[in-house]
């Protein structure tokens, strides 16, 4: 059995892309935003889901009548399920009653675990890695999802599972982020910037070259000039003025979807309002035309009939990208962003479309 996470309210779009990713799949809701399914998972094919926040792969019902006897749970998968001398990481968390229900009783199965852990097992919690970087195929997880103070589930996923599931497990507790804050930036916009950048596990570098297409009022820009990028800014009006009068700054007045730079730059990031099969068409050119090396794009949809139009991104993306993600941020609204890193061209002709191995997990 694997556990799902999803946006609460997103249970039936996540139901309904399940569907369009395996034949036949069933889920059966748990409780609000979270669900259980039994799909087979490739470990070579990996899904990607966008409308999951976490996925805990091969999970299990759990029960603990104290703190103690929690850590214990936790103490014999984590002693003897994971590989010797590799890196590791815990995700504990509570989901049940309101906001902040259960972290207490979080707090202290961490503390009493890694009690049992320094006494009995010291190079294992040497071992235990507090990183929210993309996991390594060397990196195993362990989340443990409390649903009542006295019953949750545990899902141990060794190395190198949740690197081969890396596009639906996330290295964040419950795939959650907080939204970032900034009372400088032009608009709010800049928040979907920002989570994306730490979801890919890249920042914006100085002297790197961003376009950024529908870039008004300037928030993407005001980011990527702030790390000391150069920005080509494309858009039907101007950014904030401050924005404009930056030496980094080119600033084009047109139709995003006909600009083309001169030559490949580091980043494409576009946040367009625009029709979703649009935005995913664009992607889609820009990779395989290799116009740029890395992307954030915001896919942004008009209704609920839209989310199937994200599909042709996820088998368009796997032949073109060494790594990519598509998921709906904590910080998206009606919208969803995909982002990657675009493979050089000799590498996709090497890899081939699809890998033939049928590996399951
Ligand atoms: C959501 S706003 C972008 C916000 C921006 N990322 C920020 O952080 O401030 C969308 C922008 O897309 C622009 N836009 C929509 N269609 C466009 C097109 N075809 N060409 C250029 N810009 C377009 C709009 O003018 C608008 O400024």
């Amino acid at each position: 059995m694997h556990l799902l996470l999803t946006e609460p309210g997103d249970e039936p779009f996540l139901c309904d892309e399940l569907k369009r990713t395996f034949v036949g799949a069933e889920a059966e809701l748990l409780a609000p935003g979270l669900l259980r399914t039994d799909v087979v998972l490739q470990s070579t094919t990996p899904p990607v889901l966008a409308f999951a926040r976490q996925l805990l792969p091969n999970a299990e019902p759990v029960s603990a009548a104290s703190i103690r006897e929690w850590s214990e749970r936790l103490f014999e998968a984590v002693a003897s399920r994971l590989p010797e001398g590799q890196p590791w990481r815990l995700h504990l968390a509570a989901h049940y009653g309101g906001e902040g229900a259960g972290g207490n009783r979080v707090r202290f199965i961490r503390e009493a675990l890694r009690e049992q852990l320094r006494k009995r097992r010291r190079q294992r919690l040497r071992l235990l890695e507090h990183a929210e970087t993309p996991f390594r195929e060397t990196t195993s997880l362990v989340q443990l999802l409390l649903t009542a103070p006295d019953t949750g589930f545990l899902s141990v996923a060794p190395a190198p599972l949740p690197w081969q599931l890396r596009r639906c497990v996330w290295p964040f507790v419950k795939g959650e982020l907080p939204v970032a804050s900034d009372k400088a930036a032009p608009s709010r916009a800049f928040t979907k910037l920002v989570e994306a950048e730490q979801r890919l596990g890249l920042r914006i570098a100085a002297d790197e070259t961003c376009v950024d297409l529908g870039a008004c009022p300037g928030s993407w820009s005001y980011v990527a000039l702030n790390r000391g990028a150069r920005v080509i800014a494309v858009d039907r009006s101007p950014l904030r003025e401050d924005l404009m009068a930056s030496p980094r700054l080119t600033f084009h007045q047109g139709d995003a979807f006909k600009f083309t730079p001169e030559a490949s730059v580091d980043w494409l990031l576009c946040d367009v309002i625009a029709a979703p099969e649009r935005s995913v068409e664009l992607v889609l050119d820009w990779a395989r035309q290799r116009r740029c090396r890395r992307f954030i794009v915001t896919i942004k949809f008009k209704g609920q009939g839209d989310y199937g139009k994200l599909e042709p991104l996820k088998h368009g993306l796997a032949a073109l990208c060494d790594e990519f993600f598509l998921t709906r941020l904590c910080a998206n609204k009606n919208e969803a962003c995909v982002a990657g890193t675009v493979s050089p061209a000799e590498t996709e002709l090497a890899k081939g479309p699809f890998a033939a191995d049928k590996e399951s997990v």
